[in-house]
Order: structure tokens, then C-alpha cells, then sequence
């Protein structure tokens, strides 16, 4: 089987001294990650569960298979023989991948135990608050509605939130204010996991002032060394658990700047390997708090694609296959999020001439199949002298494209 080498000749596509990198999971952020290896020459291999997601528009070959199914997983790896594996979803069959890296066949993007550990709340949140001694909000496990009862009235107390362990973008969690809210909350969550393994974190509210992404990118210098480098600071808005709108530079205290970027490094020098990871901090005044991490671009950074001189998905891409990375910001700017706003398959967009005749604004269409009202479909991005003014017009265009 392949063995990715540190220098690596990057070979032609298509013949039989190409670098093979397959994607496992091929959304709006997968497709970016894969345009970027396109550019530099790189077999790319999307795999997604359903047919023409926005990434496999762009690459040699796709598939569509379970990737929580590990034998269809192992059966593809097997075919295809890629030199990388890059996860760009949650929902894998992690313990496959710890296998095929431990059998030597594929390296996986960071490495496989930080795939593995980043898909449960437990496994990132025991190593950051227990090994790690970071701080984060107060939280417990519980595996039941008199466990989860017992955790909040005798320690975490309200306002809380609480979330199924495997699960993203907001779903099956809540934000409790009283006793009324429990039963609620459990339910929801069993309801909103990816998998029904009935097992929550409740966590007590951090009031912060703002929340962050600090990306983070572990790349080799020609020194053959890994370099840790960090992005200026990306702020945002989640509704719901979901982000709405993103802008970079965040301003931030010197000192919470240098706590965010400690943290970061911890986290990311304990999961190890390759690649960009978005650390989520929550920040009150000087204080800052680790909320989670992901090993992988970060749907918050989509801002960077006009904001870096090098956005997330290209240094993510850079840094997996050993090259070198620049992490510099080339002009504050701001993203806003295009929601289906119906449900159906094939939807047009309306009024692309408006909003792009705005100076300085430019769109993402992810070209998904289908629309949902709550389902992110592209993505307005703008720069401008400050972040506060890139804001608006990032929102004023993401409201002036209409689906059909
Ligand atoms: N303990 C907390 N205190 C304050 N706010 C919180 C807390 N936990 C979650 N939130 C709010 O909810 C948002 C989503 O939480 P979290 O990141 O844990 O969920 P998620 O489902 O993993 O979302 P995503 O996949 O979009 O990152 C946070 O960005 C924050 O705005
Ligand atoms: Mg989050």
C-alpha cells in the first residue's frame, strides 16, 4: 500500500505515479478543500452518502457508500488505494480508520485518534479539561434522564445547555433556563444524535462576551519539522448551534490572544498529525475557555476565502501533503450565511447580478441537490476596510440572493 513520503513528487493525476487523496465527506467545505488539491495536481477521490454533493462536482471520482459502514469503508480504501484519507465530516467509521492506519495502509488527515476522539464530545472535552487541564465550561455525562437531573440540580445548575454526544451544527441540543426544561432536553437529544447511543453532556453557560475560531495549521517547513501556526482570529454568530455569519480579524485583548493561541496549541499538539483544525474558545474579557476543536477547515473560516492570502481550505490542503504554509491576512472581511429558505430539489438562485454589483463582495452556490429551508446552500463573502462595514455588505448580499 502506498506510504505517503515527507517530500513528496507530486505525480500526474490519472497515472500510476499520482497522489491519491480520498475526502470522506464532500460538502461546501470538502468541495473547497478539493479545488485547492486540483490546483496542485493531486487524484482526488470524493466519497459522500449522497449523489453529486457539492465535492464530488470537482473531482476525478466519486462515490456514495455509508461511511459509518466500516467494511464499505475498508472495501473502497481497498480499491481505491489513496495515499491520504481526509475526514471532513464527524460521522465516520472512526474505528476502521484506526485500523487501516495501524495496518499501514493509508494515512489518515490529521491522524486516525483525532478523528476518532473530535467525533465525541467525551473523547475531546476528557482530554482538554482532564489531561490537558484547559479551561472549559462545567460539564457532566449522563447516560440517563435521573442521571442528567441529578447532574444539574446538585452541581451544573442553569442556565445550561444540553447536547447529544455525536452529534454537529446545533442538532439535538438545548439550553435549559429551569427544572421544566429536562425531560425536553433529553428527549431532543436522543432525538438529534447521529447515533442513538443515549449519552449527553450538559454543560453550564460560559457568559462570555464573544466566541471565536482560531485556526490552526500544523504544516512541515523544509526544515521536515512541524510548524504550528495560527490565523488571526475569526468572530461569529451561532443561532441555534448553527453559524450565521463569521467575520476576521476578531478584536481581541493581547492577552486573550495569546491564551486562545496557548490553548490552541495544546489541543493541537496533543491530537497531532497534519493539517488546519478550528479551535472553538468563548472569551470574557481576558478570559478564555476551550469549547471544541475540529480537525479539519472550520464552516466559520469559509470567511478566509477573501480574507488570507491563503484561505482555510488551501492551507489545509498545503499542510496535508508536507508543503509549506502562509498564514497572513490580506484584508478584514466577513461572511454571511444563503439558507435554502424551501424545500426542494433543483432550486435556482435569483439576483446573483445584485448582490455581486456590490464592490468587494463575492459568492459561494455549494450546487447541492437539494434544499431545505434550514440548509446552508452558499454563502455571501465581503471585504472591506474594517469588519463592522464587511459585515454589512456580506449580510446585505447573502439577503439580496433569493432561491426558486
Ligand atoms: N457552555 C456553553 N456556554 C455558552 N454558549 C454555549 C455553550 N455551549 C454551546 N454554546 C453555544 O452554542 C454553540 C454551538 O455549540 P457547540 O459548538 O458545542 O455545538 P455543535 O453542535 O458542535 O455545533 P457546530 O458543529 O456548529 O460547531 C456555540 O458556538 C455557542 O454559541
Ligand atoms: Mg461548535
Amino acid at each position: 500500500m502506498p506510504d505517503y513520503p515527507r517530500f513528496p513528487v507530486i505525480g500526474t493525476p490519472l497515472s500510476s505515479n499520482a497522489i491519491r487523496v480520498m475526502m470522506l465527506g464532500s460538502g461546501e467545505l470538502g468541495k473547497e478543500v478539493i479545488i485547492e488539491l486540483q490546483r496542485l495536481g493531486i487524484e482526488v477521490i470524493a466519497v459522500d452518502r449522497y449523489p453529486n454533493a457539492p465535492g464530488h462536482q470537482v473531482a476525478h471520482r466519486s462515490y456514495v457508500i455509508d461511511m459509518t459502514d466500516g467494511k464499505a469503508l475498508r472495501e473502497l480504501v481497498a480499491k481505491e488505494r489513496p495515499h491520504l484519507i481526509v475526514p471532513e465530516i464527524e460521522a465516520i467509521a472512526t474505528q476502521t480508520l484506526i485500523e487501516l492506519e495501524q495496518e499501514g495502509q493509508v494515512e489518515v488527515i490529521p491522524t486516525a485518534r483525532a478523528a476518532f476522539l473530535t467525533m465525541n464530545r467525551e473523547g475531546i472535552r476528557r482530554l482538554a479539561a482532564e489531561e490537558l487541564g484547559l479551561p472549559t465550561s462545567p460539564f457532566f455525562f449522563a447516560s440517563s434522564l435521573s442521571e442528567l437531573r441529578d447532574a444539574i440540580t446538585k452541581g451544573i445548575g442553569y442556565p445550561c445547555f444540553v447536547k447529544p454526544v455525536m452529534s454537529s451544527s446545533g442538532k439535538g441540543q438545548s439550553k435549559l433556563n429551569g427544572p421544566e426544561d429536562i425531560e425536553k432536553a433529553w428527549d431532543y437529544a436522543a432525538s438529534g444524535g447521529r447515533v442513538n447511543v443515549n449519552r449527553v453532556i450538559v454543560e453550564g453557560l460560559i457568559d462570555f462576551d464573544y466566541e471565536i475560531t482560531q485556526l490552526t495549521v500544523r504544516s512541515l517547513g523544509i526544515d521536515g519539522q512541524i510548524h504550528t501556526s495560527f490565523c488571526e482570529p475569526i468572530g461569529h454568530v451561532q443561532k441555534n448551534g448553527d453559524y450565521v455569519e463569521s467575520w476576521q480579524p476578531m478584536p481581541m485583548s493581547a492577552l486573550a490572544i495569546e491564551r486562545s493561541q496557548e490553548i490552541a496549541k495544546k489541543v493541537t499538539d496533543q491530537l497531532g498529525g497534519r493539517g488546519i483544525f478550528g479551535v472553538e474558545l468563548f472569551v470574557k474579557g481576558d478570559q478564555v475557555w476551550f469549547s471544541e476543536v475540529s480537525p479539519r477547515p472550520h464552516d466559520t473560516g469559509l470567511v478566509t476565502l477573501v480574507t488570507q492570502t491563503q484561505s482555510e481550505f488551501e492551507l489545509h490542503a498545503k499542510a496535508i501533503l508536507g508543503l509549506a504554509t502562509d498564514v497572513s491576512l490580506k484584508s478584514p472581511g466577513a461572511s454571511a450565511v444563503i439558507y435554502g429558505g424551501i424545500e426542494a430539489k433543483g432550486i435556482g438562485f435569483t439576483n446573483v447580478h445584485l448582490a455581486l454589483a456590490n464592490s468587494g463582495v463575492s459568492l459561494r452556490l455549494f450546487g447541492k441537490p437539494e434544499s431545505f429551508m434550514k440548509r446552508r446552500m452558499g454563502v455571501a463573502l465581503a471585504t472591506a476596510d474594517h469588519t463592522d462595514e464587511a459585515r454589512e455588505k456580506a449580510k446585505l448580499a447573502a439577503s439580496q440572493v433569493k432561491t426558486v
